[in-house]
C-alpha cells in the first residue's frame, strides 16, 4: 500500500464538490445493497457544504442511511455555531428529509459526560461506518482532533470510546468554540470509505507538511493520514 494518500487535484471547487458527491453516492449505494442500514458520518464547517446539497439531490434510499457528526461544538442545536444545524440545514433536505441524523451534543451541560452519552449513542448506528467525510483546518487538525488539545491523546488512543471530549487551545481556527465532541481515531480509521477535502494553497501546503514525518500532536491529521494512507484526498483551489 502506498506510504501516503494520493491527492486528486479539481481545476475549481464545483469540481471538487461534484466528484466527491458521487465518490459518497457511490460508496452508500453499494453499501445499501449488502446492508439494512448504513452511517455517514460528515463534518462541519465551510468545505462540506457544496457537496451536502449535492448529495441531498441524490435519489437514495436515504431513509435507510444513518448520518452522524464528525465532531460538534459544544453548542445546543439551536446555536450559530451548531454543526447538527448545519448538516439539519445543509444535507437532510430533499431527497435526504428522511436520513436519520445522530447528534452529539446533549442537555448534560457536562463535556465528559456529554462524550460518554455520544459513545452511547453511537452504538445504535451501523459501524463500522461506512462512509467519511473530513475536512482540514488551516491548522492541520481535521474532526475536533486540534493540536495539542486536551483530550486529543485519548481520541487518538488505539482503545479510545467513539466519542471524545475535546478542550482545543483556543487560536484564530477554533474560534471561541473550543470546547468540541469528535469522533475518535479508531472509529474514522476502520471506516470503509474515508474522504477528505479541502481548498486553497494555505491548505494545500499544511497537508504536503503533513505528509512529512513529524509529531502527529502537531498536524493532527497526520493520525488518520498515516493509518488510511489509501483514503481519499481531494484538493481545489
Ligand atoms: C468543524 C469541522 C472541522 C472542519 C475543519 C475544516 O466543526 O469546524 O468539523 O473539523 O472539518 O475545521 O473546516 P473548513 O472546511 O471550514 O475549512
Amino acid at each position: 500500500m502506498e506510504r501516503n494518500p494520493h491527492v486528486t487535484v479539481f481545476a475549481d471547487g464545483d469540481a471538487l464538490a461534484a466528484a466527491l458527491a458521487d465518490r459518497v453516492a457511490t460508496a452508500l449505494s453499494a453499501a445499501l445493497e449488502t446492508k439494512e442500514r448504513v452511517s455517514l458520518a460528515v463534518s462541519g464547517g465551510s468545505s462540506p457544504l457544496q457537496v451536502h446539497g449535492l448529495l441531498a439531490e441524490r435519489p437514495l434510499a436515504w431513509d435507510r442511511v444513518d448520518v452522524v457528526l464528525v465532531d460538534e461544538r459544544w453548542v445546543a442545536p439551536d446555536h450559530e455555531g451548531s454543526n447538527e444545524a448545519f448538516v439539519r440545514e445543509t444535507l437532510l433536505h430533499d431527497c435526504a428529509q428522511d436520513a436519520q441524523l445522530t447528534g452529539l451534543w446533549s442537555e448534560t451541560g457536562n463535556l465528559p459526560a456529554g462524550a460518554t452519552i455520544a459513545s452511547r449513542a453511537m452504538a445504535y448506528v451501523s459501524q463500522p461506518l461506512d462512509v467519511v467525510l473530513l475536512g482540514m483546518g488551516p491548522d492541520g487538525h481535521t474532526a475536533s482532533w486540534f493540536p495539542s488539545a486536551e483530550g486529543l491523546t485519548a481520541a487518538l488512543a488505539d482503545d479510545a470510546s467513539p466519542v471524545v471530549a475535546i478542550r482545543a487551545q483556543a487560536s484564530d481556527v477554533t474560534g471561541a468554540l473550543t470546547e468540541r465532541l469528535t469522533l475518535s481515531l479508531p472509529m474514522v480509521a476502520e471506516a470503509t470509505s474515508i474522504s477528505l477535502l479541502m481548498r486553497g494553497e494555505t491548505k494545500r501546503a499544511v497537508f504536503e507538511q503533513a505528509l512529512s514525518d513529524g509529531d502527529v500532536e502537531d498536524l493532527p491529521v497526520r493520525a488518520i493520514l498515516r493509518k488510511r494512507p489509501d483514503m481519499w484526498v481531494g484538493w481545489a483551489p
